[in-house]
């Protein structure tokens, strides 16, 4: 696909943003001609006129220019077509290359024979400052589809060392630093919770730390990802439906490699590392088991009662190696918890922290960005449910209820006294991976998290 602006050429096609009240009158009879209900971002194919258009009732609200963009790029898809003029409010213009850009994603790489789609340009009219804006949309929507593609990818081809020889080398001609810790240094490290979590696989684990240092930063934010290339469980072994698409484990380490991407793209004035938590969760004689306890990098000791907790124990590590760096802002993304899919549904993401004020930054940038958040407070009681008799902490709950919660909690044992106000923990186990298209996103992997990072970034 190829975006123009202000092109000159002969359209074949136009789409067209309409709303019930602005509509033409031609098209407004060839609608109820064909019983076309003016629903919020329906889309009418109008072939007589070469043209479709998308209704679009709150004219306030962004997201559904989104909406109705992409499923007027999927009633195009495949047609002959070849250029397209797109026709939208000035103020719409950025929501609707999101929504083609997001919605035109699809993921054909493991089809013998892909489908033939012809190659098509959208043409957008704007001014030379709308056009930056719109080619900043264009960094940002390249960088979640990239995400797209690593997290749909296969566990045979992304483990551990691929993931971070392909930041190495996704990061090569930019201006971000790529440091990689392969298991003789995470040994150095002590980073003893995320090396037990990978020590039954076949592949190695690594720490990617990703640096951004632009000139004339004021503010230093470390990006925390889990990346479980691959979640079996472990000993705790998950039963085979629950096993099927954990090769999604892997979201929040691909989304804060994407944001770093996209931010450096953007040239923001904000100073970035984005460490990545890889491993793979497996079984074997050399497994992790339940009743181990391991002495984590922070020295607190954890004791292991499920060895499918394990996100938390690789993020243990990564939050404790991120505080050396000092951080203004420590933000984790992680496919923690089936608690927080059951908890908010699969589309929204669960924010976790101490700082009301932090929290609503992310809640502005949620809006912003277009991806759901919602807040999941802590509270006093919820905390004695992680306590071990044996150890500093224990890796489960005592009960049943609660877990996205009481899965922050955990985390939050292994966030320094001075940084509990800088720390946000987002859940992404919802919106992350969804087996069905929704809104923009297609079947699978959505890139959860880079928008939402982005625009919090922008703020800083
Ligand atoms: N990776 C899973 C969480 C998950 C669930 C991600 C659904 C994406 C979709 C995580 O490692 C896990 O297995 N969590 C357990 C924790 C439990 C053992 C306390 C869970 O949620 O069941
Ligand atoms: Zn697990
Ligand atoms: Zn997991």
């Amino acid at each position: 696909m190829k975006i123009e602006f202000n092109s000159k050429k002969n359209f074949d096609y136009l789409v067209e943003f309409v709303s019930e009240k602005s509509v033409n009158k031609k098209d407004k009879e060839y609608a109820k001609l064909f019983g076309f209900e003016f629903e919020e971002a329906s889309v009418l194919n109008i072939a007589s006129s070469n043209k479709i258009i998308v209704n679009i009732n709150d004219l306030k609200d962004l997201e559904n220019y989104k909406i109705g963009m992409a499923k007027a790029y999927k009633c195009l898809e495949k047609s002959a077509l070849k250029t397209i003029n797109i026709q939208a409010p000035k103020n719409a213009l950025e929501a609707v290359l999101e929504g083609l850009m997001l919605g035109a994603y699809s993921f054909t790489k493991y089809l013998s024979t892909p489908p033939k789609i012809t190659e098509k340009s959208f043409n957008f009219s704007c001014d030379k400052l709308e056009q930056k804006s719109l080619e900043q949309v264009i960094a940002v929507c390249e960088s979640v589809n990239l995400v797209r593609d690593i997290v749909n990818s296969i566990p045979d081809e992304i483990y551990p060392k691929t993931f971070a020889d392909m930041a190495l080398k996704l990061t090569k001609n930019t201006d971000i630093k790529a440091k990689i810790l392969d298991e003789t240094e995470l040994k150095k490290q002590n980073m003893t919770a995320m090396l037990a979590v990978n020590r039954a696989s076949r592949h190695e684990a690594r720490l990617v730390h990703l640096s951004y240092t632009p000139k004339g930063a004021k503010k230093k934010v470390a990006l925390v990802g889990k990346g479980l290339t691959y979640d079996s469980g472990g000993l705790s072994l998950k039963p085979s439906e629950y096993m099927v698409s954990m090769k999604c484990d892997k979201s929040g380490a691909s989304a804060v490699l994407g944001a770093i991407l996209a931010a450096s793209k953007l040239d923001l004035k904000v100073e970035i590392h984005a460490i990545l938590g890889l491993a793979e969760n497996m079984i074997g004689g050399d497994a992790y088991k339940p009743d181990d306890v391991l002495v984590s990098r922070s020295k607190k000791t954890i004791e292991v009662k499920n060895t499918d907790a394990e996100g938390r124990l690789v993020l243990a590590d990564c939050l404790d190696y991120s505080q050396d760096l000092a951080p203004d802002f420590l933000l984790d993304l992680a496919t923690l918890t089936g608690a927080c899919v059951a908890g908010l549904g699969e589309y929204t993401i669960g924010v976790m922290g101490h700082s009301q004020s932090l929290k609503d930054k992310i809640k502005t940038a949620s809006i912003k960005s277009g991806e759901l958040t919602a807040d999941l407070p802590f509270n006093r009681y919820l905390k004695p449910l992680i306590k071990s008799e044996i150890a500093d902490v224990c890796n489960i709950s005592s009960s049943r209820y609660g877990g996205a919660i009481t899965a922050g909690l955990f985390l939050d044992n292994f966030i320094k006294e001075a940084n509990k106000d800088k720390w946000i923990h987002l859940d992404i186990a919802g919106p992350a991976y969804v087996e069905k298209p929704w809104g923009y996103n297609p079947y699978g992997a959505t890139g959860a998290g880079v928008r939402l990072l982005i625009e919090f970034l922008k703020t800083l």
